[in-house]
């Protein structure tokens, strides 16, 4: 297995912290960070917001100092104002790498044209590429999509050569299309396809990685370059050390007894109150991870319920100390967590699919005036 080469930069192990907006911000990078290597993608960050200095984009974007390369993900549906974003990012020294959203498949991002509906306008994209590209300097600028917007408007080939022909440094593909959503399982097929298509640069496999395993078998099936890790690592920074092993050829995996993973969820919600610089907004945010840390292990309803509702550190410290620390890890939690469902249709813009080459860009309300999905 070889190191992930973004342009100058080299990623070992070749693996990536999927951006998940609400969930990759600083605190959570680090404590992925501190079990093993790679590269860990912030929120998505939307160009309009930050080339308008939005003050909490400007916050979101914040990366602790020991945090190298420091990777931002924009997205944006304008080729003029990503290029004015990568140009901030690249002359104010912002971050190592950008990557570009193409694949998030939310109603309100994808009815004004942007993520997943995207790449079906070709030379939209190209433009977006483009711009980025010329705009970054010496930083490599990546792409991340889905297969298309349905099985009928497949776009992930075409969306390839473009990438390699506009000078983008890797591509990662989400073996899913935007009607998908998160049902279903990923295509790893598509992702061998796109690796056999795209030959100049580094192509990553994203989708249904629950496991070292997962990961070692998406390499080996697809062929692809490195992969692109999300719900699987959700209340499982441990992942990360997994991973890291897998890649250097080890077995040992992590499996924290419920005393561990009680210091994590401690860790886990004091960094996010300093980083929020606010306890009721961190205690609050911190709610829906403890579903994930706890998946298979047993806890009783009611404590369950009082960690997942409580209002302050103090209180979530009080119900982390009544779980039983000696309870070893649980059998079978290499299973999907986080989103698991479909949709029955994407949410496009009027006549979207009329015309795959049109240039118009989306109207000016499309890119959200904040950031994080
Ligand atoms: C809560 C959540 C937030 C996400 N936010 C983003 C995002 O901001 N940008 C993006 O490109 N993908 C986003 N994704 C998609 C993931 O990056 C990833 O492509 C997807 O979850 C499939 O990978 P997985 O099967 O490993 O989870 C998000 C996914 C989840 C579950």
């Amino acid at each position: 297995m070889e190191s992930l080469k973004l342009g100058s930069l080299e990623v070992w192990p070749p693996v990536v912290l999927a951006p998940m907006a609400g969930i990759t911000n600083a605190p959570f990078r680090t404590l992925c960070r501190e079990q093993g290597g790679g590269l860990f993608v912030c929120e998505m960050i939307t160009t309009r917001a930050l080339v308008e200095r939005n003050a909490k984009t400007l916050k979101m974007i914040r990366f602790d100092p020991g945090e190298k390369p420091r990777s931002i993900q924009l997205y944006g549906v304008d080729p003029v104002t990503v290029g004015r974003a990568v140009r901030m990012i690249a002359e104010e020294g912002l971050a190592d790498h950008v990557d570009l959203n193409f694949g998030c498949p939310v109603p309100k991002v994808t009815r004004r044209g942007g993520g997943s509906a995207l790449p079906y306008k070709r030379n939209l994209l190209r433009a977006i590429l483009r711009e980025a590209v010329r705009n970054a300097g010496t930083l490599p600028v990546t792409m991340k999509m889905r297969k298309g917007i349905d099985d009928d408007h497949l776009t992930y080939l075409d969306a390839g050569r473009i990438a390699v022909e506009e000078g983008v440094s890797a591509i990662a593909l989400h073996g899913r299309t935007a009607v998908q959503h998160y049902g279903g399982t990923a295509d790893w097929e598509a992702i061998a396809r796109l690796k056999e298509a795209v030959t100049e640069i580094p192509v990553l496999g994203n989708g249904d990685i629950w496991s070292a395993d997962d990961a070692l078998r998406m390499m080996r099936e697809t062929g692809c370059d490195g992969v692109v890790v999300g719900r699987g690592c959700l209340g499982r920074p441990w992942l990360f050390a997994d991973l890291a092993a897998a890649c250097d050829g080890g077995d040992e995996r992590a499996r924290p007894a419920l005393g561990e993973v009680a210091a994590t969820m401690n860790r886990h919600a004091t960094l996010l109150a300093e980083c929020f610089g606010s306890e009721p907004h961190a205690v609050a945010d911190f709610r829906k991870h403890v579903g994930w840390y706890l998946k298979g292990f047993v806890v009783g309803a009611d404590l369950r319920r009082r960690l997942a509702t409580s209002d302050t550190l103090a209180d979530l410290r009080e119900g982390l100390a009544e779980l039983d620390a000696a309870q070893p890890w649980p059998e079978g939690v290499d299973a999907p967590r986080g989103k698991t469902h479909p949709r029955d249709r994407v949410h496009l813009p009027a006549g979207w699919l009329d015309d795959p080459y049109d240039l118009a860009v989306p109207c000016a309300d499309a890119e959200l005036d904040t950031s994080g999905g």
